[in-house]
């Protein structure tokens, strides 16, 4: 990277709804259990997003906080990438409301869908605009709200799921962890296996896919999780080549919170120490592209960074999709 300016990380922030949803609450309205949900996914409960709340309230909310930490004036702020898969509406971008919410005078806006390792590739896109120079300061979100995308009606999908929003101000500025190296990978031909069946070019919303339930998030969840595994552990060996580090050298992993399993086959696998992976999922559920932000903020505001080293983010999800990217700890004092 000789010529190219450091893009550092300069505050985060997160945004989890109010309204909490438990397996016992889940248990009243299908077949489920707390027991089976426990075991299964170590989910205990999710937050659920208000009616009146949208995608973009959240991504707001999780964006004044990163500014607020970081002290960037808003008028400096240039870009805005916001991974989602659940936009305001299907047309326009929903970081165009998220802009004129918060008021961000210079700042274009972009939405990109890269299923839950969005923040991650919105990371490494911010990095890119920064280091080139192309622009100094920017915000990258995720916002994810699955809640109006799921069959409450289906044991399989919705007791996975919760809403939330995280953000990062990103610049050229000595900052809290400056983005290191990257991996991103993608296997398309797994598109299905985590899709909406209705409501893009390819089947319209009509009656008959309301009828038939084609509006609503399917997964194929034993191929979901094989894969998450393998893929997180190769995207995490990649990174760490490339950075010439091994797995001593991060103090954090943060990885995408789908599924406490997942998370245990990674980690016995890596052979990484259960006490350097946060798990927010318990409490939080699957949060999307969000969680790994969200975690991000939590470890940063709950003084869970180590004094130096590194922070790996690891992200899987529907395309498929995955990445990772190596943050390098600067500066861990608290706001
Ligand atoms: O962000 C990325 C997106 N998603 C993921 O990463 C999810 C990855 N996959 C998973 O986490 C797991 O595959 C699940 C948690 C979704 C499912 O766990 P599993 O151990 O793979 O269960 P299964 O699908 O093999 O189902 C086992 C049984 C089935 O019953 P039968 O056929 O054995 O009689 C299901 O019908 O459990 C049943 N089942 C449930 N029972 C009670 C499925 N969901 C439930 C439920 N409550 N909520």
């Amino acid at each position: 990277m000789d010529g190219l300016r450091k893009a550092c990380i300069l505050g985060t922030g997160s945004y989890i709804p109010e309204r909490v949803v438990t397996n016992n609450d889940l248990s009243r309205i299908l077949d489920t259990s707390d027991e089976w949900i426990r075991t299964r996914t170590g989910i205990r409960e999710r937050h659920l997003a208000a009616e009146n709340e949208s995608a973009s309230d959240m991504a707001v909310k999780a964006a004044e906080r990163a500014l607020k930490m970081s002290g960037i004036p808003k008028h400096r702020i240039g870009f805005i990438i916001l991974a989602t898969g659940t936009p305001d509406y299907p047309i326009p971008n929903t970081s165009s409301l998220v802009q004129d919410k918060l008021g961000l005078p210079h700042a274009g806006a972009v939405d990109i869908s890269a299923g839950c390792a969005g923040f991650i590739h919105g990371l490494v896109m911010a990095k890119g605009l920064v280091s080139s120079g192309l622009f100094d300061y920017g915000l990258v979100i995720s916002s994810e709200m699955l809640s109006k995308h799921l069959d409450w009606k289906d044991r399989t999908t919705c007791i996975l799921f919760g809403d939330g929003a995280g953000a990062a101000v990103v610049g050229p500025d000595q900052g809290k962890f400056e983005i290191c190296s990257s991996d991103m990978g993608t296997d398309g031909s797994c598109w299905d296996c985590i899709h909406i069946p209705a409501g893009g070019t390819v089947e319209p919303v009509s009656e008959e896919a309301i009828r038939k339930d084609k509006i609503y998030l399917k997964m194929n969840g034993r191929k979901v999780f094989q894969n998450s595994v393998r893929r997180m552990i190769d995207t995490a060996a990649a990174v760490m080549a490339k950075e010439e580090i091994t797995a001593d050298e991060v103090g954090l992993f943060l990885f995408h919170q789908a599924n406490i399993r997942i998370i245990q086959c990674v980690a016995k696998k890596m052979g990484i120490p259960w006490g350097k992976i946060p798990i927010e999922l318990d409490r939080l559920g699957n949060t999307g592209p969000a969680s790994v932000a969200i975690a991000l903020d939590l470890a940063v505001r709950d003084y869970r960074i180590p004094e130096d080293g590194y922070i790996l983010l690891d992200g899987f999800g529907a395309g498929f999709i995955w990445s990772s990217v190596l943050l390098r700890i600067e500066h861990t004092e608290k706001e």
